[in-house]
Protein backbone atom coordinates (compact mmCIF):
# COMPACT_ATOMS: atom_id res chain seq x y z
CA UNK A 1 0.00 0.00 0.00
CA UNK A 2 1.59 3.39 -0.73
CA UNK A 3 2.15 6.13 1.60
CA UNK A 4 -0.71 8.19 0.41
CA UNK A 5 -3.02 5.49 0.23
CA UNK A 6 -2.26 4.70 4.39
CA UNK A 7 -3.08 8.31 4.69
CA UNK A 8 -6.36 8.40 3.21
CA UNK A 9 -7.31 5.28 5.26
CA UNK A 10 -6.02 6.93 8.12
CA UNK A 11 -8.27 9.71 7.65
CA UNK A 12 -11.35 7.87 7.02
CA UNK A 13 -10.20 5.60 10.01
CA UNK A 14 -10.15 9.05 11.84
CA UNK A 15 -13.92 10.31 10.52
CA UNK A 16 -15.21 7.30 11.41
CA UNK A 17 -13.60 7.32 15.32
CA UNK A 18 -15.47 10.64 15.47
CA UNK A 19 -19.06 9.41 14.42
CA UNK A 20 -18.35 6.16 16.86
CA UNK A 21 -18.08 8.81 19.60
CA UNK A 22 -20.82 10.79 18.30
CA UNK A 23 -23.08 7.43 18.06
CA UNK A 24 -21.98 6.62 21.42
CA UNK A 25 -23.36 9.91 23.17
CA UNK A 26 -26.75 8.26 23.01
CA UNK A 27 -28.44 4.56 23.50
CA UNK A 28 -30.74 4.74 20.14
CA UNK A 29 -27.54 5.56 18.08
CA UNK A 30 -24.77 3.10 20.13
CA UNK A 31 -25.19 0.11 18.20
CA UNK A 32 -24.59 2.59 15.17
CA UNK A 33 -21.97 4.29 16.77
CA UNK A 34 -20.04 1.16 17.95
CA UNK A 35 -20.37 -0.20 14.09
CA UNK A 36 -18.48 2.74 12.91
CA UNK A 37 -16.00 2.19 15.24
CA UNK A 38 -15.44 -1.45 14.23
CA UNK A 39 -15.40 -0.42 10.51
CA UNK A 40 -12.80 2.81 11.82
CA UNK A 41 -10.83 0.11 13.58
CA UNK A 42 -10.43 -3.28 10.91
CA UNK A 43 -9.17 -0.03 8.40
CA UNK A 44 -6.69 1.49 11.02
CA UNK A 45 -5.17 -2.11 11.52
CA UNK A 46 -5.74 -2.73 7.22
CA UNK A 47 -3.67 0.04 6.74
CA UNK A 48 -0.95 -0.26 9.22
CA UNK A 49 0.00 -4.07 8.64
CA UNK A 50 -0.22 -3.46 4.58
CA UNK A 51 1.23 -0.18 4.89
CA UNK A 52 4.61 0.86 3.81
CA UNK A 53 6.39 0.74 7.14
CA UNK A 54 5.87 -3.11 7.46
CA UNK A 55 7.76 -5.63 4.92
CA UNK A 56 8.73 -8.97 4.87
CA UNK A 57 9.56 -10.78 8.59
CA UNK A 58 7.21 -8.32 10.08
CA UNK A 59 4.17 -9.78 9.07
CA UNK A 60 4.75 -13.06 10.38
CA UNK A 61 5.30 -11.34 14.21
CA UNK A 62 1.65 -9.53 13.50
CA UNK A 63 0.33 -12.50 12.07
CA UNK A 64 1.23 -14.10 15.42
CA UNK A 65 0.33 -11.32 17.76
CA UNK A 66 -3.16 -11.02 16.10
CA UNK A 67 -3.86 -14.88 16.70
CA UNK A 68 -2.83 -14.63 20.27
CA UNK A 69 -4.72 -11.26 20.94
CA UNK A 70 -7.96 -12.42 19.26
CA UNK A 71 -7.69 -15.40 21.31
CA UNK A 72 -7.25 -14.09 24.67
CA UNK A 73 -10.35 -11.57 23.37
CA UNK A 74 -12.78 -14.13 22.29
CA UNK A 75 -11.90 -15.98 25.17
CA UNK A 76 -12.84 -13.12 27.86
CA UNK A 77 -15.79 -12.10 25.45
CA UNK A 78 -17.12 -15.75 26.04
CA UNK A 79 -16.34 -15.71 29.83
CA UNK A 80 -16.33 -12.64 31.45
CA UNK A 81 -19.24 -11.70 33.27
CA UNK A 82 -21.73 -8.80 33.27
CA UNK A 83 -20.73 -7.47 36.53
CA UNK A 84 -16.95 -8.11 35.76
CA UNK A 85 -16.63 -5.91 32.91
CA UNK A 86 -15.52 -2.84 34.41
CA UNK A 87 -12.08 -5.35 35.81
CA UNK A 88 -11.68 -5.93 32.32
CA UNK A 89 -12.11 -1.97 31.20
CA UNK A 90 -9.21 -1.45 34.04
CA UNK A 91 -7.26 -4.38 32.88
CA UNK A 92 -7.34 -2.89 29.27
CA UNK A 93 -6.42 0.20 30.05
CA UNK A 94 -3.61 -1.41 32.21
CA UNK A 95 -2.20 -2.76 28.49
CA UNK A 96 -2.57 0.60 26.96
CA UNK A 97 -0.24 2.07 29.34
CA UNK A 98 2.19 -1.30 29.31
CA UNK A 99 2.21 -1.34 25.55
CA UNK A 100 3.30 2.61 25.53
CA UNK A 101 6.03 1.68 28.39
CA UNK A 102 7.36 -1.07 25.87
CA UNK A 103 7.25 0.77 22.24
CA UNK A 104 9.26 4.16 24.73
CA UNK A 105 11.73 1.73 25.57
CA UNK A 106 12.01 -0.05 22.55
CA UNK A 107 12.18 3.53 20.44
CA UNK A 108 14.88 4.40 22.36
CA UNK A 109 16.65 1.63 22.47
CA UNK A 110 16.37 1.16 18.81
CA UNK A 111 19.00 2.71 16.48
CA UNK A 112 17.04 2.96 13.51
CA UNK A 113 14.26 5.01 15.11
CA UNK A 114 16.92 8.23 15.61
CA UNK A 115 19.58 7.68 13.42
CA UNK A 116 18.97 10.52 11.39
CA UNK A 117 17.80 12.93 14.11
CA UNK A 118 20.03 15.56 15.75
CA UNK A 119 19.88 18.83 17.73
CA UNK A 120 16.28 20.07 18.50
CA UNK A 121 14.58 17.41 16.80
CA UNK A 122 17.15 14.87 18.68
CA UNK A 123 15.54 16.31 21.77
CA UNK A 124 11.64 16.90 20.87
CA UNK A 125 12.24 12.77 20.51
CA UNK A 126 13.54 12.09 23.55
CA UNK A 127 10.87 14.26 25.37
CA UNK A 128 8.63 12.02 23.68
CA UNK A 129 9.86 8.60 24.71
CA UNK A 130 10.23 10.23 28.38
CA UNK A 131 6.74 11.37 28.58
CA UNK A 132 5.30 8.61 26.81
CA UNK A 133 6.46 5.80 29.01
CA UNK A 134 5.71 7.83 32.45
CA UNK A 135 2.40 8.48 31.43
CA UNK A 136 2.07 4.49 30.27
CA UNK A 137 3.64 3.62 33.74
CA UNK A 138 1.61 5.71 35.35
CA UNK A 139 -1.49 3.95 33.37
CA UNK A 140 -0.13 0.33 33.85
CA UNK A 141 0.55 0.77 37.71
CA UNK A 142 -2.63 2.82 38.62
CA UNK A 143 -4.99 0.25 35.95
CA UNK A 144 -3.58 -2.68 37.77
CA UNK A 145 -4.40 -1.12 41.07
CA UNK A 146 -7.75 -0.16 40.14
CA UNK A 147 -8.52 -3.91 38.60
CA UNK A 148 -7.21 -5.30 42.39
CA UNK A 149 -10.16 -2.79 43.82
CA UNK A 150 -13.25 -3.28 41.56
CA UNK A 151 -12.25 -7.01 41.53
CA UNK A 152 -12.31 -6.56 45.55
CA UNK A 153 -8.93 -8.20 45.67
CA UNK A 154 -7.15 -5.11 46.96
CA UNK A 155 -9.29 -3.65 50.05
CA UNK A 156 -11.62 -0.43 48.98
CA UNK A 157 -10.55 1.35 52.08
CA UNK A 158 -8.16 4.55 51.06
CA UNK A 159 -4.47 4.38 52.37
CA UNK A 160 -3.30 7.57 53.94
CA UNK A 161 0.74 7.08 53.61
CA UNK A 162 1.29 10.58 56.11
CA UNK A 163 2.77 13.56 53.92
CA UNK A 164 1.70 11.64 50.67
CA UNK A 165 1.62 15.20 48.60
CA UNK A 166 4.57 15.71 49.90
CA UNK A 167 5.58 12.04 48.95
CA UNK A 168 4.14 12.82 45.22
CA UNK A 169 5.27 16.24 45.12
CA UNK A 170 9.19 15.08 45.65
CA UNK A 171 8.91 12.36 43.19
CA UNK A 172 7.77 14.80 40.50
CA UNK A 173 10.32 16.82 40.73
CA UNK A 174 12.64 13.88 40.75
CA UNK A 175 10.92 12.69 37.99
CA UNK A 176 11.77 16.22 36.61
CA UNK A 177 15.06 16.05 37.45
CA UNK A 178 16.12 12.47 35.32
CA UNK A 179 14.58 13.83 32.45
CA UNK A 180 16.90 16.70 32.28
CA UNK A 181 19.82 14.13 32.93
CA UNK A 182 17.87 12.18 30.55
CA UNK A 183 17.71 14.80 27.55
CA UNK A 184 21.63 15.75 28.35
CA UNK A 185 22.50 11.82 27.94
CA UNK A 186 25.24 11.61 25.09
CA UNK A 187 24.61 7.84 24.68
CA UNK A 188 21.72 5.26 24.95
CA UNK A 189 23.30 3.43 28.06
CA UNK A 190 24.17 6.93 29.51
CA UNK A 191 20.03 7.69 29.32
CA UNK A 192 19.17 4.18 30.08
CA UNK A 193 19.89 4.65 34.15
CA UNK A 194 17.60 8.03 34.43
CA UNK A 195 14.32 6.41 32.53
CA UNK A 196 14.63 3.25 34.35
CA UNK A 197 14.61 4.99 37.51
CA UNK A 198 11.68 7.75 36.21
CA UNK A 199 9.76 4.33 35.35
CA UNK A 200 10.35 3.06 38.54
CA UNK A 201 9.26 5.96 40.54
CA UNK A 202 6.14 6.47 37.57
CA UNK A 203 5.22 2.99 38.70
CA UNK A 204 5.06 3.55 42.20
CA UNK A 205 3.55 6.86 41.89
CA UNK A 206 0.33 5.46 39.72
CA UNK A 207 0.31 2.46 42.89
CA UNK A 208 0.25 5.21 45.55
CA UNK A 209 -2.53 7.87 43.86
CA UNK A 210 -4.82 4.93 42.92
CA UNK A 211 -4.38 3.23 46.30
CA UNK A 212 -5.06 6.44 48.17
CA UNK A 213 -8.53 6.57 46.78
CA UNK A 214 -11.84 5.43 48.68
CA UNK A 215 -14.13 3.10 47.30
CA UNK A 216 -16.79 5.70 47.13
CA UNK A 217 -14.73 7.80 44.52
CA UNK A 218 -13.30 4.65 41.96
CA UNK A 219 -15.76 5.87 39.49
CA UNK A 220 -13.76 8.84 39.05
CA UNK A 221 -10.17 7.08 38.89
CA UNK A 222 -11.82 4.39 36.59
CA UNK A 223 -13.04 7.42 34.12
CA UNK A 224 -9.65 9.17 34.89
CA UNK A 225 -7.55 6.14 34.04
CA UNK A 226 -9.88 5.85 30.91
CA UNK A 227 -8.54 8.91 29.90
CA UNK A 228 -4.95 8.29 30.54
CA UNK A 229 -4.93 5.26 28.65
CA UNK A 230 -6.10 7.59 25.78
CA UNK A 231 -3.12 10.10 26.44
CA UNK A 232 -0.68 7.42 26.74
CA UNK A 233 -1.62 6.10 23.21
CA UNK A 234 -1.43 9.25 21.97
CA UNK A 235 2.35 9.62 23.80
CA UNK A 236 2.94 6.32 21.15
CA UNK A 237 1.66 7.97 18.54
CA UNK A 238 4.07 10.98 18.60
CA UNK A 239 7.07 7.94 19.29
CA UNK A 240 5.90 6.28 16.34
CA UNK A 241 5.11 9.30 14.35
CA UNK A 242 1.96 7.26 13.96
CA UNK A 243 -0.82 10.44 12.98
CA UNK A 244 -3.67 8.06 13.66
CA UNK A 245 -2.36 7.12 17.04
CA UNK A 246 -2.50 10.39 17.76
CA UNK A 247 -5.58 11.32 17.15
CA UNK A 248 -7.20 8.20 18.28
CA UNK A 249 -5.49 8.32 21.76
CA UNK A 250 -6.36 12.32 22.07
CA UNK A 251 -10.28 11.83 21.12
CA UNK A 252 -10.30 8.87 23.86
CA UNK A 253 -7.63 10.80 26.42
CA UNK A 254 -10.25 14.11 26.08
CA UNK A 255 -13.88 12.33 26.11
CA UNK A 256 -12.20 9.94 29.35
CA UNK A 257 -11.43 13.42 30.63
CA UNK A 258 -15.08 14.73 30.14
CA UNK A 259 -16.67 11.55 31.57
CA UNK A 260 -14.28 12.28 34.73
CA UNK A 261 -15.79 15.59 34.33
CA UNK A 262 -19.72 14.17 34.68
CA UNK A 263 -18.36 11.59 37.16
CA UNK A 264 -16.80 14.65 39.76
CA UNK A 265 -19.97 16.58 39.24
CA UNK A 266 -22.32 13.20 39.69
CA UNK A 267 -19.87 12.57 43.30
CA UNK A 268 -19.56 16.32 43.83
CA UNK A 269 -15.52 16.58 43.49
CA UNK A 270 -13.76 19.18 42.29
CA UNK A 271 -12.17 18.16 39.20
CA UNK A 272 -9.02 19.42 39.83
CA UNK A 273 -7.94 18.19 42.88
CA UNK A 274 -8.82 14.81 40.81
CA UNK A 275 -6.10 15.67 37.69
CA UNK A 276 -3.63 16.39 40.88
CA UNK A 277 -4.53 13.00 42.04
CA UNK A 278 -4.80 13.23 45.11
CA UNK A 279 -8.61 13.20 46.07
CA UNK A 280 -11.63 11.12 47.30
CA UNK A 281 -10.30 11.01 51.35
CA UNK A 282 -11.30 14.70 51.78
CA UNK A 283 -14.70 14.34 52.79
CA UNK A 284 -14.42 12.19 55.75
CA UNK A 285 -13.12 8.78 57.36
CA UNK A 286 -12.03 5.96 55.58
CA UNK A 287 -15.32 4.00 53.97
CA UNK A 288 -15.21 0.84 56.74
CA UNK A 289 -15.70 3.60 59.99
CA UNK A 290 -19.15 4.85 58.43
CA UNK A 291 -22.06 4.59 60.73
CA UNK A 292 -23.41 1.59 61.98
CA UNK A 293 -26.65 -0.07 62.31
CA UNK A 294 -29.28 1.88 63.91
CA UNK A 295 -33.01 1.02 64.14
CA UNK A 296 -34.98 -1.24 63.14
CA UNK A 297 -36.21 -2.45 59.39
CA UNK A 298 -39.60 -3.63 58.34
CA UNK A 299 -39.64 -6.66 55.76
CA UNK A 300 -42.12 -7.12 53.26
CA UNK A 301 -43.16 -9.89 51.00
CA UNK A 302 -43.24 -10.36 47.53
CA UNK A 303 -46.98 -10.47 47.20
CA UNK A 304 -47.30 -7.32 49.52
CA UNK A 305 -44.88 -5.80 47.14
CA UNK A 306 -47.27 -6.51 44.18
CA UNK A 307 -50.53 -4.97 45.84
CA UNK A 308 -48.35 -1.95 46.54
CA UNK A 309 -47.23 -1.89 43.16
CA UNK A 310 -51.16 -2.62 41.75
CA UNK A 311 -52.42 -0.06 43.70
CA UNK A 312 -49.64 2.35 42.52
CA UNK A 313 -50.30 5.27 40.06
CA UNK A 314 -46.66 6.49 40.03
CA UNK A 315 -43.58 3.99 40.26
CA UNK A 316 -39.68 5.06 40.20
CA UNK A 317 -37.22 2.01 39.53
CA UNK A 318 -33.90 2.80 40.91
CA UNK A 319 -31.41 -0.26 39.64
CA UNK A 320 -28.06 -0.20 41.04
CA UNK A 321 -25.16 -3.05 40.87
CA UNK A 322 -27.05 -6.12 42.55
CA UNK A 323 -29.32 -5.70 39.50
CA UNK A 324 -26.90 -6.72 37.23
CA UNK A 325 -25.34 -9.40 40.06
CA UNK A 326 -28.85 -10.81 39.74
CA UNK A 327 -29.56 -10.37 36.23
CA UNK A 328 -32.88 -8.99 36.99
CA UNK A 329 -33.52 -6.90 34.38
CA UNK A 330 -35.12 -9.14 31.64
CA UNK A 331 -37.53 -9.73 34.89
CA UNK A 332 -37.97 -5.77 35.82
CA UNK A 333 -38.96 -5.32 31.93
CA UNK A 334 -41.37 -7.73 32.83
CA UNK A 335 -42.96 -5.92 35.95
CA UNK A 336 -42.81 -2.86 33.59
CA UNK A 337 -44.69 -3.83 31.05
CA UNK A 338 -47.03 -5.54 33.27
CA UNK A 339 -47.97 -2.44 35.47
CA UNK A 340 -47.61 0.15 32.15
CA UNK A 341 -50.67 -2.14 30.57
CA UNK A 342 -52.46 -1.24 33.90
CA UNK A 343 -52.05 2.56 33.51
CA UNK A 344 -49.42 2.90 35.96
CA UNK A 345 -47.23 5.33 35.29
CA UNK A 346 -43.49 3.59 35.75
CA UNK A 347 -39.97 5.25 35.52
CA UNK A 348 -36.58 4.20 35.89
CA UNK A 349 -34.36 7.07 37.97
CA UNK A 350 -30.79 6.45 36.90
CA UNK A 351 -27.90 7.47 39.40
CA UNK A 352 -24.59 8.49 37.03
CA UNK A 353 -22.39 6.31 38.98
CA UNK A 354 -25.33 3.28 39.53
CA UNK A 355 -23.06 -0.17 39.14
CA UNK A 356 -19.60 -0.08 38.42
CA UNK A 357 -19.34 1.49 35.34
CA UNK A 358 -20.73 4.45 33.44
CA UNK A 359 -23.88 3.90 31.80
CA UNK A 360 -24.14 0.15 33.51
CA UNK A 361 -27.51 0.42 34.26
CA UNK A 362 -28.43 1.78 31.15
CA UNK A 363 -26.52 -0.97 29.27
CA UNK A 364 -28.78 -3.50 31.62
CA UNK A 365 -31.61 -2.16 30.55
CA UNK A 366 -31.52 -1.17 27.25
CA UNK A 367 -30.41 -5.16 26.76
CA UNK A 368 -33.95 -5.98 28.42
CA UNK A 369 -35.31 -3.63 25.36
CA UNK A 370 -36.74 -0.96 28.29
CA UNK A 371 -37.81 1.86 26.23
CA UNK A 372 -35.31 4.64 26.48
CA UNK A 373 -38.06 7.48 27.13
CA UNK A 374 -38.80 6.03 30.49
CA UNK A 375 -35.21 5.51 31.65
CA UNK A 376 -34.22 8.69 32.98
CA UNK A 377 -31.26 10.75 34.58
CA UNK A 378 -31.18 11.45 38.24
CA UNK A 379 -31.75 15.36 37.62
CA UNK A 380 -34.91 14.90 35.37
CA UNK A 381 -36.74 12.88 38.06
CA UNK A 382 -35.50 13.85 41.59
CA UNK A 383 -38.17 16.19 42.31
CA UNK A 384 -40.71 14.17 41.62
CA UNK A 385 -40.05 11.30 44.46
CA UNK A 386 -42.96 13.52 46.70
CA UNK A 387 -45.52 12.80 44.03
CA UNK A 388 -44.36 8.59 43.70
CA UNK A 389 -46.40 6.37 45.39
CA UNK A 390 -43.58 3.52 45.88
CA UNK A 391 -39.81 4.09 44.84
CA UNK A 392 -38.38 0.60 44.03
CA UNK A 393 -34.77 -0.02 44.59
CA UNK A 394 -33.36 -2.96 42.82
CA UNK A 395 -29.58 -3.56 44.77
CA UNK A 396 -28.86 -0.20 45.14
CA UNK A 397 -27.80 1.26 48.04
CA UNK A 398 -25.26 4.23 47.85
CA UNK A 399 -26.76 6.00 45.41
CA UNK A 400 -29.98 6.45 47.61
CA UNK A 401 -28.27 7.13 51.52
CA UNK A 402 -29.53 10.27 52.94
CA UNK A 403 -26.32 10.09 54.63
CA UNK A 404 -24.97 11.75 51.49
CA UNK A 405 -27.14 14.71 52.33
CA UNK A 406 -27.24 14.63 56.39
CA UNK A 407 -24.09 12.95 57.63
CA UNK A 408 -21.59 15.45 56.98
CA UNK A 409 -18.44 12.46 58.61
CA UNK A 410 -20.10 10.58 55.81
CA UNK A 411 -17.43 8.99 53.31
CA UNK A 412 -19.79 9.74 50.29
CA UNK A 413 -21.05 13.11 52.09
CA UNK A 414 -22.08 15.82 49.50
CA UNK A 415 -22.63 13.15 47.07
CA UNK A 416 -26.10 13.82 45.08
CA UNK A 417 -28.52 11.05 45.47
CA UNK A 418 -31.57 9.64 44.53
CA UNK A 419 -34.27 11.02 47.00
CA UNK A 420 -36.74 8.01 47.48
CA UNK A 421 -37.06 8.19 50.86
CA UNK A 422 -39.25 10.94 49.67
CA UNK A 423 -42.09 8.96 47.81
CA UNK A 424 -44.80 7.49 50.11
CA UNK A 425 -43.33 4.28 50.22
CA UNK A 426 -40.02 2.93 49.38
CA UNK A 427 -39.11 -0.70 48.80
CA UNK A 428 -34.99 -1.70 49.07
CA UNK A 429 -34.87 -5.30 47.17
CA UNK A 430 -31.37 -6.55 48.45
CA UNK A 431 -29.91 -10.30 50.37
CA UNK A 432 -29.06 -8.72 53.72
CA UNK A 433 -28.39 -5.50 55.66
CA UNK A 434 -24.72 -5.90 53.95
CA UNK A 435 -23.71 -2.08 52.87
CA UNK A 436 -23.18 -0.80 49.72
CA UNK A 437 -19.40 -0.31 47.50
CA UNK A 438 -18.82 2.64 50.00
CA UNK A 439 -19.20 0.86 52.86
CA UNK A 440 -21.56 2.76 54.76
CA UNK A 441 -24.38 2.06 56.76
CA UNK A 442 -27.46 3.32 54.70
CA UNK A 443 -30.68 5.37 57.21
CA UNK A 444 -32.71 5.21 54.47
CA UNK A 445 -33.55 1.03 55.63
CA UNK A 446 -34.66 2.53 58.93
CA UNK A 447 -37.10 5.19 58.00
CA UNK A 448 -41.01 4.38 58.68
CA UNK A 449 -41.97 4.28 55.40
CA UNK A 450 -39.29 1.90 53.92
CA UNK A 451 -39.74 -1.66 53.70
CA UNK A 452 -37.11 -3.88 52.70
CA UNK A 453 -37.56 -7.10 50.60
CA UNK A 454 -34.95 -9.42 51.34
CA UNK A 455 -33.67 -12.15 48.59
CA UNK A 456 -31.89 -12.38 45.54
CA UNK A 457 -33.14 -9.55 43.66
CA UNK A 458 -34.00 -12.56 40.35
CA UNK A 459 -35.59 -14.68 42.62
CA UNK A 460 -37.49 -12.19 44.27
CA UNK A 461 -38.52 -9.99 41.11
CA UNK A 462 -39.69 -13.37 39.93
CA UNK A 463 -41.94 -13.91 43.10
CA UNK A 464 -42.90 -10.58 42.68
CA UNK A 465 -44.39 -10.97 38.79
CA UNK A 466 -45.79 -14.02 39.56
CA UNK A 467 -48.21 -12.17 42.47
CA UNK A 468 -48.50 -9.20 40.23
CA UNK A 469 -49.90 -11.99 37.17
CA UNK A 470 -52.29 -14.22 39.64
P1 LIG B 1 -23.86 -0.47 45.89
O1 LIG B 1 -23.92 0.70 46.77
O2 LIG B 1 -22.56 -1.17 45.72
O3 LIG B 1 -24.96 -1.48 46.44
C1 LIG B 1 -25.30 -2.63 45.76
C2 LIG B 1 -26.19 -3.47 46.65
O4 LIG B 1 -26.67 -4.54 45.88
C3 LIG B 1 -25.44 -4.07 47.82
O5 LIG B 1 -25.73 -3.38 49.02
C4 LIG B 1 -25.92 -5.53 47.85
O6 LIG B 1 -26.55 -5.80 49.10
C5 LIG B 1 -26.96 -5.59 46.75
N1 LIG B 1 -26.86 -6.83 45.98
C6 LIG B 1 -25.76 -7.47 45.54
N2 LIG B 1 -26.09 -8.59 44.91
C7 LIG B 1 -27.45 -8.67 44.94
C8 LIG B 1 -28.39 -9.61 44.45
N3 LIG B 1 -28.01 -10.72 43.79
N4 LIG B 1 -29.70 -9.38 44.67
C9 LIG B 1 -30.10 -8.27 45.35
N5 LIG B 1 -29.25 -7.34 45.83
C10 LIG B 1 -27.94 -7.55 45.62
O7 LIG B 1 -24.37 -0.14 44.41
P2 LIG B 1 -25.03 1.18 43.83
O8 LIG B 1 -26.12 1.66 44.72
O9 LIG B 1 -25.31 0.86 42.41
O10 LIG B 1 -23.88 2.27 43.93
C11 LIG B 1 -22.71 2.17 43.16
C12 LIG B 1 -21.49 2.24 44.06
O11 LIG B 1 -20.37 1.75 43.33
C13 LIG B 1 -21.18 3.66 44.48
O12 LIG B 1 -20.58 3.68 45.75
C14 LIG B 1 -20.16 4.07 43.43
O13 LIG B 1 -19.33 5.11 43.86
C15 LIG B 1 -19.39 2.78 43.26
N6 LIG B 1 -18.68 2.65 41.97
C16 LIG B 1 -19.29 3.05 40.83
C17 LIG B 1 -18.60 2.98 39.65
C18 LIG B 1 -19.28 3.52 38.42
S1 LIG B 1 -18.41 4.23 37.29
N7 LIG B 1 -20.58 3.40 38.28
C19 LIG B 1 -17.30 2.47 39.60
C20 LIG B 1 -16.72 2.02 40.78
C21 LIG B 1 -17.43 2.11 41.98
P3 LIG B 1 -26.64 -7.32 49.64
O14 LIG B 1 -25.25 -7.84 49.67
O15 LIG B 1 -27.26 -7.19 50.99
O16 LIG B 1 -27.52 -8.06 48.70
Amino acid sequence: MSESLATVSYLGATILFILCLGGLSHPETSRRGNLYGVIGMTIAVLATVFGPRVGGAGYAWIIAAMVVGAGIGVYAARTVQMTQMPELVALMHSLVGLAAMLVGFANYIDPAASAQMVGAEKTIHEIEIYVGILIGAVTFSGSVIAFGKLSGKISGNPLLLPARHWINLVGLLVVIWFGREFINAHSVSDGMLPLVVMTVIALLFGIHMVMAIGGADMPVVVSMLNSYSGWAAAATGFMLSNDLLIVTGALVGSSGAILSYIMCAAMNRHFISVIAGGFGTTGGTPAAAGAQPAGEVVAITAPDTAELLREARNVIIVPGYGMAVAQAQHTVYEITRLLREKGVNVRFGIHPVAGRMPGHMNVLLAEAKVPYDIVQEMDELNDDFPQTDVAMIIGANDIVNPGAQDDPNSPIAGMPVLEVWKAKTSIVMKRSMASGYAGVDNPLFYKDNNRMLFGDAKKMLDEVLASLKS
